[in-house]
């Protein structure tokens, strides 16, 4: 923790003079968000005043964290990179591959065994690289990041859509792809737009029933899956300052659902307790001293409608539960209308599970107050109806609820305590009888609840609520039951009440935890070996592409003209391929199978023009490499939307793709193309795209001349033997013409070295 204590003095050592600068150049008081962004800016001291929602900033993060699924490429590629160590504190955490099934430690056991080679190879290029390593079973990465890593006023990104839930700790960070990630490691700058500001007023405090997930929750149905788009979301008020730090945390957590950037919170003094509590004094001392950047200026907060782009604000006094569903998380109903809207909707209203815990509600608060309730049951002589499991977030969380009771206290209502582990909200709950696909309800504590992803069964309706909420709903397994003002009869026939639930913000006798489960990163890594077996289906060693050859590209045969829609759904499905993500050549075999194909209008079937045979996507781009013939994929309008992920820019590139031409493209796409060494192209004139032919074998000339804002030709040779020339633009600036010409970013990256 040494390291990071050094690079948290630093970034404050230098945030005064920077957000003074700011102030300047923008000509006006700063929100938290612009303070912590331009504190962060690659070329220090701000020139320019950057515009929201429009201009594209270099900055550069203080921290790295990624999960095991999405770590694998972003390590693979770091690998290559001809570093030593990371430029960044960075770290790794085990908690997506764990199935939860039977109980922890045997759930625990197979997961370590199935996906041994996997931890190893994470495990031991940690270990080399200056990594911290999360093993199994050590917790959830967003809530290790709070407990370990988050502090107020930094900038960090992780390779998970829920690094958001950092900003319960005053920080922005951002959820990534794998080679953003890799690039912030090897010490490169990383490019965000600047974003637009929702302001969140919140006044009153909480009581009662009512939760900070209940604002999250009404936030959601408020601004809907995505109406946080491009925006950071700050919360201030006098209810921000009175909810806990992971109270704030689950606010944080859940701003995904609604698209935003990321969310936050100024820093305050429930931050102060969460850091000394979690053996963090230094940093709460530091905190103390910078504490006039680590929040808004006070102008911004007295008007905050002359410096937010939208202002929501919610009474805390007056906020009641919300369970939001089923099937989006944007659909709120308070507690008082639920049963009336699941009538009228036909949701089914036996409630059969209930779920606590993930990496949004598994706080102490919020399972002491959780586990009020689960009291209630002996004590009200009642039986609890639904079934109850619990995934707590990290064996801290897990060893202190143990070591208080609390464990127990559930035990005696019939829960299942999980791994410490994603597990159920990610799909990965072996449930009893989910293959019958029979219509039911479950209630949960997550943050997502699309159809199936729970279980895999797409008949389950899945609702999120606080976990206060969903125990009682468990208790009743009703979904029509308010607790705030209904009754359950007992075993005596009595009708009984539920008191409200009661809890504790932090541990009165203090957190503590025998092994967190964390491996330290060796002082000097260079002894230490990576092992990848090459026989190995699920992990290989990158290799460097190949540096552009210094001519035109001639004679590049078309592998598909792809028709609409084309996502990076379209070009690396996920689903059964989520695990080859380490492996570059088995995952490629999902190349473009998910596209439509114009000539026929079918899905992963193309024309191989060496045999004028139809045959998938993949095969037929194989055949083109095997012959050591160059192709070209051409595309729609904002081709490459969705997800960040960089194996739909590498498996082109690595079945011998070498330009894909489209009318237009989604950004992350088209950067994650040029860093991999791809040319990415746009028809000049969109109308264009109708002149490629099934049969087209084509030319790129211009290259040698490649310069910024320079088109070029393209030469489209028919199968009839005519000719037609066409103008391509490309948006690359004289950095990315070089990763173009060393055949990678990569490259060109060990190259400068
Ligand atoms: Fe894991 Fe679900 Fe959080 S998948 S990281 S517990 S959102």
């Amino acid at each position: 923790m040494a390291f990071d204590i050094e690079m948290i003095k630093a970034t404050y050592a230098r945030m005064g003079e920077r957000v003074e600068a700011a102030r300047k150049v923008v000509g006006r008081p700063l929100t938290l968000t612009e303070k912590i962004l331009y504190s962060h800016l690659s070329e220090g001291l701000s020139t320019q005043k950057y515009e929201r929602g429009k201009s594209y900033v270099d900055f550069n993060p203080d921290r790295v964290a990624m999960q095991d699924a999405t770590a694998q490429m972003a390590l693979l590629q770091f690998m290559t990179a001809g570093k030593d160590r990371v430029a960044v504190p960075s770290t790794v955490h085990c908690d997506h591959l764990i199935q939860a099934k039977v109980t922890a430690s045997t759930d625990l056991a197979v997961a370590n065994k199935e996906n041994e080679e996997v931890y190893n190879f994470l495990s031991s290029v940690s270990n080399k690289y200056g990594i911290g390593f999360w093993k199994p079973g050590a917790g959830i990465i967003h809530q290790v990041v709070l407990e370990n890593y988050a502090f107020p006023g930094g900038l960090m990104i992780g390779t998970d859509s829920h690094t958001v839930n950092a900003g319960g700790l005053g920080m922005i960070a951002i959820g990534v792809g794998g080679s953003d990630a890799m690039d912030v490691m090897a010490g490169m700058p990383w490019e965000l737009k600047m974003p637009k500001l929702i302001g969140v007023k919140l006044t009153g405090k909480l009581s009662g029933w009512a939760s900070a997930k209940d604002v999250i929750l009404k936030v959601a149905g408020i601004l809907t899956v995505k109406g946080g788009t491009d925006k950071v979301i700050e919360y201030f008020g006098e209810g921000a300052e009175s909810l806990s730090c992971t109270g704030k945390g689950t606010i944080c957590n859940m701003g995904a659902e609604v698209g935003a950037t990321t969310s936050t919170f100024g820093y305050d003094e429930s931050m102060e307790r969460y850091l000394r509590a979690t053996s963090r004094a230094d940093v709460a001392d530091l905190a103390n001293t910078v504490k006039a950047h680590l929040t808004a200026d006070p102008e911004v907060y007295a008007n905050p409608s002359a410096y937010f782009d939208e202002v929501i604000e919610i009474n805390l006094s007056e906020l009641e539960p919300y369970v939001n569903g089923p099937f989006t998380p944007d659909l709120a109903t308070p507690i008082s209308k639920l049963k009336e809207v699941a009538l009228a909707n036909g949701w089914p209203m036996k409630v059969d599970v209930g779920l606590i815990g993930s990496c949004t509600n598994s706080s102490y608060e919020d399972i002491s107050r959780a586990a009020s309730l689960a009291e209630q049951v002996a004590a009200k002589k009642l039986k609890t109806k639904g079934e109850f499991t619990i995934t707590p977030g990290s064996e801290l969380v897990r060893y202190t609820i143990a070591k208080d009771g609390y464990v127990e206290t559930f035990n005696k209502i019939g829960a299942e305590v999980f791994a410490n582990a994603c597990g159920p909200c990610i799909g990965m709950w072996a449930r009893t009888g989910a293959d019958k696909q029979e219509k039911n309800t479950i209630i949960h504590s997550f943050n997502r609840n699309f159809k199936a992803r729970q279980d895999g069964n797409p008949n389950t309706y899945a609702f999120v609520a606080s976990p206060e909420i969903v125990t009682a709903l468990a208790i009743a397994g009703d979904l029509g039951f308010n607790p705030l003002t209904d009754t359950l009869i007992n075993e005596d026939g009595v009708a009984v009440k539920l008191d409200e639930p009661k809890g504790f913000e932090l541990p009165v006798k203090g957190f503590s935890v025998e092994d967190p489960g964390y491996q330290a990163p060796a002082a000097n890594g260079s002894g230490v070996q990576v092992v990848v077996a090459p026989t190995s289906t699920r992990l290989q060693l990158l290799e460097s592409f190949k540096a552009w050859e210094g001519t035109d590209l001639s004679g590049l045969k078309l592998l598909i003209k792809a028709k609409g829609k084309c996502t990076t759904d379209h070009i690396s499905m996920a689903g059964p391929w989520l695990k080859f993500r380490g492996h570059l050549d088995n995952i490629s075999n999902n190349l473009l199978i998910g596209a439509t194909n114009f000539a026929n209008e079918k899905a992963n079937s193309v024309k191989n023009q060496l045999t004028g045979a139809y045959d998938a996507v993949p095969a037929v781009q194989r055949a083109y490499k095997a012959a050591g013939v160059g192709s070209i994929v051409v595309g729609d309008e904002n081709y490459g939307e969705g997800s960040s992920r960089e194996h739909a820019a590498m498996e082109p590139r690595h079945l011998g793709v070498r330009v894909v031409l489209v009318k237009s493209f989604a950004r992350i796409h088209e950067t994650n193309l040029k860093k991999q060494g791809m040319l990415a192209l746009t028809f000049a004139n969109p109308a264009d795209y109708d002149k490629i032919q099934e049969n087209d074998v084509l030319d790129i000339v211009g290259l040698t001349s490649f310069a910024p804002g320079v088109q070029l030709t393209v030469v489209l040779n028919h199968a009839d033997g005519s000719k037609e020339e066409i103008k391509a633009n490309h948006s690359y600036n004289d950095g990315q013409i070089g990763w173009f010409k060393a055949g990678s970013a990569l490259n060109l990256l060990r190259q400068q070295k």
